[in-house]
């Protein structure tokens, strides 16, 4: 499927969304959240895409909401709807059954970063600068930055960036526990690749129950989630993927996994 403001390419198991607005800056706008909302169902469906990553090449992640667009919304009835559309995209790209990849060079501000805290790995170029913006609009991070920012690197520090909205470049992001790695601008695409493959590699129906298990129990009591753990622990043991991990081990061989 082709879409108006985003391409989608495959390569090997890999499942590629790169931003396509770089006239706007890669701007997001209701069709972006559209198209993303259909993308991410199509790398769902698609048995060929393993993992996924989000890119808007070394130059541009992406500079946060369409202003213009917003500044059009008329109401805050309106602007209720526009949030649940995009919230639904953002949910579906953090919730996706596949590991998720953000290889990220330049601007990654407002929405966009709100779109890379979906994805489960951020690997950013070392031109990269990242910011929650909205403040200096007189609005707030509406995509979830408030919420999903402290979870991920705390309340002190995300707190920072909402509240004075300014930019941090790579080195502080990684410092933060925003990034799991920096690279030079030159070598993001093939860094960012290199590890998507990696993960390429392991069993990933059994990766697919980590990442449900880690994101569900991240929103719960510590019970609750132990219990998630467990019963997904459970499940695993009926895979062939097990069989054949633990066979390997034993047998001093690298396991050959199926993803079932
Ligand atoms: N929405 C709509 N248009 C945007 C935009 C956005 N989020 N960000 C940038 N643009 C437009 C600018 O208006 C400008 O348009 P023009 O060429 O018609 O004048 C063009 O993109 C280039 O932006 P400019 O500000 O000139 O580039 P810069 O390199 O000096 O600065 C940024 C880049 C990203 C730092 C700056 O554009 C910026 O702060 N953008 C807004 C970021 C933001 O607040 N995002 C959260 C939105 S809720």
């Amino acid at each position: 499927m082709t879409y108006e403001t985003i391409l989608f390419s495959k390569e090997d198991g890999l499942g590629i969304i790169t931003f396509n607005r770089a006239t706007k800056l890669n701007a997001l706008n209701n069709k972006m959240v559209e198209d993303l909302g259909k993308v991410i169902q199509e790398c769902e469906k698609d048995e060929e895409v393993k993992v996924i990553m989000f890119t808007g090449g070394t130059e541009l992640f992406g500079a946060g909401a369409d202003i213009d667009m917003l500044e059009k919304i008329p109401s805050s009835a309106d602007c209720y709807l526009f949030s649940l559309a995009s919230s639904s995209a953002y949910n579906a790209i953090e919730s996706i059954g596949k590991p998720t990849v953000a290889a990220i060079g330049g601007f990654c501000l407002g929405g966009m970063m709100e779109i890379s805290l979906c994805c489960d790995f951020r690997i950013a170029a070392d031109n990269a600068r990242f910011g929650l913006p909205e403040v200096t609009l007189g609005i707030l991070p509406g995509g979830g930055g408030t919420q999903r920012l402290p979870r991920l690197v705390g309340m002190t520090k995300a707190k920072e960036l909402a509240y004075l909205g300014e930019m941090i470049d790579a080195q502080e992001g990684y410092r933060i526990g925003l990034l799991n790695k920096v690279v030079p601008k030159d070598q993001l695409m093939e860094e960012a690749k290199k590890f998507a493959k990696k993960l390429l590699g392991r069993p990933l129906f059994a990766v697919r129950m980590i990442k449900a298990a880690m994101n569900t129990g991240a929103n719960v009591g510590l019970r609750e989630a132990l219990e998630i753990e467990r019963q997904s622990f459970t499940i695993l043991f009926s895979t062939e993927d097990k069989s054949e991990g633990l066979k390997a081990f034993l047998e001093k061989r690298r396991g050959q996994f199926k993803g079932r």
